[in-house]
């Protein structure tokens, strides 16, 4: 049962905004690329890893509401296989980050039910995040709330690679049949597998791209873009983007309602020139 006062205090708008939500139709994952750490710092003239500091608040505060929320789902994209070509002091912060938060917030995961896991190439990663990563992976096992997967050391594309390895690996052995090769196939092969696909994928910072996230996952999911950077996205962000998502129709291809086309209002006829 949702607790609207542990989102929003009565009479705010954030409350307004929560009211507003149909609880009976809220997506049952949300994906989010997280994006505009660096703009954020260079706005405040700092170094663009004080933007990854930052951006830890709305990691929290999307990870509280999402699970407030009682998602069945949440996937932050955290880390890319693409972003190991920054600098070496910027990788090292984000990644001392992500232990740090994992230290900080293991305890609150646990306390809320909440089962953390990791989709992307842990093995690729510095064994002493791997480390960290294990513990908060044994630690929330239990879990059966929300489940929070961060993306790590992730590429959309590599994770189909892996799943085509592991069919052809399958099928060599004898363990699958080539004619036994279809979607379920696959899905049951990726990182998410279990999980329904993400309803709603959200990007902050404007910017217009799926940046090789989750590509199989997101093929009828609804895309949100908001102006917002990262470090700034909020409660009331995630809030605007599920009501900006209850607005749309989903149809998956299909045809669902034959609403009426709206006749034209008909045109003034020109005065006739004298
Ligand atoms: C994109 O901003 C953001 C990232 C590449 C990393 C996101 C990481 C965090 C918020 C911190 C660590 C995460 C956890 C879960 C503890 P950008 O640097 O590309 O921004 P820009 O496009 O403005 O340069």
């Amino acid at each position: 049962m949702i607790q609207k006062d542990t989102i929003a205090a009565p009479h705010t708008p954030d409350r307004a905004l929560l009211d507003s939500l149909d609880l009976s139709r809220l997506p049952r994952h949300v994906a989010v690329i997280m994006d505009g750490n660096g703009r954020w710092a260079r706005k405040r003239h700092l170094p663009r890893v004080e933007g990854h500091r930052a951006g830890i608040a709305s990691v929290r505060a999307t990870v509280e509401t999402g699970a407030r929320l009682e998602l069945e789902a949440l996937t932050l994209y955290a880390f890319s296989t693409e972003n190991w070509k920054r600098p070496r002091l910027e990788v090292m912060t984000l990644m001392a980050l992500l232990k740090e938060y994992i230290r900080r917030e293991l305890a609150s995961l646990v306390k809320n039910d909440i089962s953390f896991r990791v989709v992307g190439q842990m093995e690729g990663l510095d064994p002493s995040v791997q480390t960290a990563l294990t513990e908060a992976l044994r630690a929330t096992a239990h879990c059966r709330g929300m489940v929070f997967n961060i993306a790590l050391n992730y590429s959309g594309r590599a994770e189909l690679a892996l799943a085509a390895r592991a069919i052809a690996e399958d099928v060599k052995a004898g363990r699958l049949a080539p004619e036994d090769v279809d979607e379920a196939a696959i899905e049951s092969r990726l990182y998410t597998a279990g999980l329904p696909d993400p309803d709603l994928l959200i990007r902050t910072s404007g910017e217009m791209r799926i940046s090789n996230y989750l590509l199989w996952q997101i093929a009828y999911s609804e895309i949100y873009v908001t102006p917002v950077l990262w470090p700034d996205f909020r409660a009331r962000h995630l809030l605007e983007a599920i009501a900006e998502y209850q607005k749309r129709e989903r149809r998956y291809g299909a045809v669902l309602s034959e609403a009426p086309i709206e006749e034209e209002p008909p045109r003034l006829q020109p005065a006739a020139v004298l």
